[in-house]
């Protein structure tokens, strides 16, 4: 396994371009199982969640074919409508089949995922959500087995007690286009991935009315056809890079950005004291406004602010002097990175689900780090890259699952980092698996 070596300290200057988002990727290529004529996906984020992706439809009976960077083919003739364990149980997101296979099928058979390490992550509004339509749904052996042949457009709301759901709004969708009636889904997630989702299966032929809002009108139609589609620039990966300008300084333009999908984040930045500045319509720029305050910040469902960057956020508030207060509405128990932080200096104490953060300037100092999932593994990064010393972070396949080549472009923006085998890591600094 490859580890990180960082030698913090290091501003960071040049452009880095944003990728395709992996969260509107993985289940635009769900989607594209609802024709069986030729989809085509492109900005495509190179990340191994989503080479995976390509894995399973393959497994279920699609043609997958990656043709450029970036640039996939998929062509779903004859499918399996069975997802099996030992596929959907490494990677969470594959549960974004269900809807698809609905869709398309009229019944499915996907094993349950399992929980996962920011805490649980039930499915029960994605059940409830088919079941309104009136679809037969039994769990048997771990297994959800979906029987959709009597299923209609209904009025479903989809809020929890968590708010909305992002892949159970994607799921509902997918089955809803292909299910005769009108299907109006209340309390549907407002993340710009599943705008970008819904576009895609307009292109195909779908009819999707509040395209973007919590209330979804969907016409069912009787088939779909083959589109092209674009995937939309990932927001928390240029959230990412965002906040890492903002902890190191230097002259960081992050291109190919949507600022509109970052209001709460630049309202954050804003308020800590950063100027940004938008050289183009599509890129964004950081710099310091003067002295640098702490902010409080809840995680919300869009258009608040997002829980994927809450772990990136709590460590530039680590390094403000100040008292921040970092609150999980989303996921309580995702604070996987404040153990691993303290170990670099940090002063946070945690409190049910918020994180009390005492930032000093020039707290963060190098250390033997692990990471534990995709987001707590970026805020490791960026702790490591404004840390004095040195930081060797373990376990970084998590961040492989959501950051295209994370550590070229940090290198090439200057940071001192490189990913080298475990075994070159010195043997007294390395934590047992
Ligand atoms: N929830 C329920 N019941 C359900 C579904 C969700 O109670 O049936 C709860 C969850 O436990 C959570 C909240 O509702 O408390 C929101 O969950 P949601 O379903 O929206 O999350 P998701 O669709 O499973 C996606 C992203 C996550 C991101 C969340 C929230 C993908 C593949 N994953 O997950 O991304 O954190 O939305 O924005 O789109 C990541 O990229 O690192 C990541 C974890």
């Amino acid at each position: 396994m490859d580890v990180f070596r960082i030698s913090g300290g290091r501003p960071l200057s040049g452009t880095v371009t944003v990728g395709g988002a992996k969260n509107a990727a993985l289940p635009l290529f769900a989607s594209c199982l609802l024709t069986d004529e030729v989809c085509r996906i492109e900005n495509v984020p190179d990340l191994s969640d989503l080479r995976y992706m390509a894995e399973i439809l393959r497994f279920l009976g699609a043609r997958v074919e990656q043709l450029a960077p970036g640039v996939w083919e998929i062509e779903a003739r004859n499918l399996s409508h069975r997802a099996p364990y030992d596929l959907v149980r490494r990677m969470r997101a594959s549960v974004c089949l269900l809807g698809a296979l609905v869709g398309r099928l009229k019944k499915a058979e996907i094993s349950l995922p399992g929980g996962c390490v920011i805490g649980p992550r039930p499915i029960d509004l994605h059940v409830k959500g088919l079941a309104r339509l009136g679809c037969l749904i039994t769990t048997e052996k771990g297994y959800l087995h979906v029987d959709a042949e009597g299923a209609r457009g209904k009025s479903v709301f989809l809020g929890g007690r968590h708010g909305s759901t992002v892949t159970g709004t994607a799921n509902l969708l997918m089955a809803a286009v292909l299910t005769p009636g009108l299907t109006r889904v209340d309390s549907a997630a407002c993340e710009p991935e599943i705008a970008d989702l819904c576009r895609h299966l307009v292109a195909m032929g779908a009819k999707i009315e509040g395209i973007g809002s919590p209330t979804l009108l969907i016409e069912g139609v009787q088939r779909l056809g083959g589109a092209s589609h674009r995937v939309l620039p990932d927001r928390i990966e240029a959230g990412t890079y965002l906040i890492a300008s903002a902890m190191v300084g230097g002259d960081l333009i992050v291109e190919d950005v949507r600022p509109e999908h970052l209001g709460a984040l630049l309202d954050k930045l804003d308020e800590a004291g950063f100027r940004i500045e938008a050289p183009s319509h599509s890129s964004l720029r950081l710099s310091p406004g003067g002295s640098c305050q702490p902010v409080d910040v809840i995680t919300l469902p869009h258009p608040g602010f997002p829980t994927d960057l809450q772990a990136q956020m709590a460590t530039l508030m680590a390094i403000t002097p100040g008292i921040s207060i970092i609150t999980e509405r989303i996921y309580p128990h995702r604070f996987m990175h404040v153990p691993e932080l303290q170990r670099m200096g940090a002063d946070i104490a945690m409190e049910g689900a918020s994180a009390i953060v005492k930032g000093r300037s020039g707290s963060l100092s190098g250390a033997p780090v692990m990471a534990s999932d995709l987001r707590a593994s970026a805020a490791l990064v960026l702790a490591g890259l404004a840390a004095r010393g040195e930081t060797w972070i373990q376990r970084i396949y998590h961040l492989d699952r959501g950051y295209e080549r994370f550590d070229a472009k940090l290198r090439k923006l200057g940071a001192d980092l490189e990913r080298l085998p475990d075994t070159e890591m010195p043997a007294d600094l390395r934590e047992a698996d």
